[in-house]
């Protein structure tokens, strides 16, 4: 029979086959090490080379992205951590509740309602309707048409008031906005129920950036913190993206002693914090905590930085960021390309360089806008406003 692998009989021959093996297995373990490398340091190789080409010599938070410390905010272990001050107790006892949870049981934590001419008491520290963790998806298309009937209690402008007990906060939600219906959607469908199982007495603000310069999130913030305050007695404001939902609701959107950064553990950075300076999202400052940093920057046009300059403002009026835990602080961001208007800000890692210089000169002391129009929609209050042009 004839051998069917004469070339195992012949050395030459056999020789060549296996080097060419060797080569192509070489290869073949090159390339694979080189794809794993790459997916596994994307973030990294990214933000080294934004760095490299925009900001040379910066050392700054986003250049040196993760690996976050150990034992740093983003730790997962249930803990609750204040940044810049001593740590603090977990989210449940923080200090706006303390009050409440040494409080006798009220007739509502045993989930009987309180007649209507009793005199109210206060909403307890633990919301009794809280369910946990969240199913939250941006595949179905919102209705909200359906979304109002859902939420009957709900009234004109996305104002909510809890009816059988005295929310222990007046809360307003400002949204920074420009084109981004579909979002405001899901966030409108999704944080309804939330909010009122979280017992606040709250308001939802859109606010609009009228016109085509430079979108300036910040700025449309301070115009929401100014307008909410004409309609009602808020105490505490709630800044948060439009395409950002919370995935638990014992993420409660209130204020605590210190501000409050709530969008902890977004799936965008694979459910952790990507510095732990950052304070972007979704936030949260009482009006004494706003009031004490001068409120937010007007001078950031474009996208980033902001967020940090508002985590110096903080920082250096003494306070810390005040956290819930990693598993509380889980959040879905809708996906989505960047936005026309709103590209990265190059002058921002020179700003957040700066901050203690210009903050007494720039926040809600040196704001000025124009409200262009304020529609009350069943689920939020729209106020659309032109905040002028960048270097103003
Ligand atoms: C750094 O990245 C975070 C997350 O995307 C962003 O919120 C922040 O504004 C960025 N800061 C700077 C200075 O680019």
């Amino acid at each position: 029979m004839k051998d069917p692998q004469p070339a195992l009989l012949l050395p030459g021959t056999s020789l060549q086959k296996a080097c060419r093996l060797l080569v192509l297995f070489c290869a073949l373990h090159l390339s694979v090490t080189l794809v794993y490398y790459l997916v596994g340091s994307e973030r990294g190789i990214f933000w080294f080379f934004a760095d490299m080409q925009q900001f040379p010599g910066g050392a700054q938070r986003n250049a040196t992205l993760p690996p976050a410390p150990r034992g740093d905010a983003s730790r997962v272990d249930g803990g609750s951590e204040v940044l810049g001050k001593g740590s603090e107790v977990p989210w449940l006892p923080e200090n706006t509740d303390r009050a409440t949870l040494n409080a006798q049981p009220t007739p509502e934590d045993q989930g009987v309602p309180a007649l209507a001419t009793a005199p109210q008491t206060d909403c307890p520290g633990m919301p009794p309707q809280l369910v946990g963790p969240l199913l939250i998806e941006f595949s179905k298309p919102v209705n909200l048409e359906e979304d109002r009937k859902a939420n009957p209690d709900v009234l004109e402008g996305g104002h909510f008031t809890p009816k059988n007990c005295r929310a222990l906060q007046k809360v307003a939600l400002i949204i920074p906005f420009r084109n981004r219906e579909e979002h405001l959607k899901y966030w409108l469908h999704y944080l309804h129920p939330i909010l009122q199982r979280q017992q606040l007495d709250y308001g939802v603000y859109v606010i609009n950036q009228d016109g085509d310069a430079t979108f300036n999130r910040a700025k449309l913030l301070n115009v929401g913190y100014v307008e909410a305050l004409k309609e009602y007695d808020y105490d505490c404001f709630v800044f948060s993206d439009v395409d950002l939902i919370p995935m638990d609701d014992r993420n409660i959107y209130k204020c605590y002693d210190q501000p409050r950064h709530l969008s902890v553990s977004m799936d965008k950075f694979g459910f952790r914090l990507p510095y732990t300076q950052f304070f972007g999202g979704v936030s949260a400052l009482s009006k004494a905590q706003y009031q004490r940093i001068n409120g937010l920057p007007n001078n950031y046009w474009g996208w980033g930085g902001e967020d940090d300059d508002i985590y110096n403002r903080i920082v250096s009026r003494g306070m810390g960021i005040s956290r819930p835990d990693a598993i509380t602080g889980k959040c879905r961001m809708i996906r989505h390309e960047r936005d026309r208007k709103n590209d990265p800000n190059p002058q921002r890692f020179d700003r957040i360089a700066h901050t203690r210089e210009t903050m007494n000169s720039d926040g809600i002391n040196s704001l000025s806008y124009k409200v262009v129009k304020i529609d009350k929609f069943p689920l939020y209050t729209r106020i659309s406003v032109d905040i002028g042009l960048p270097g103003r």
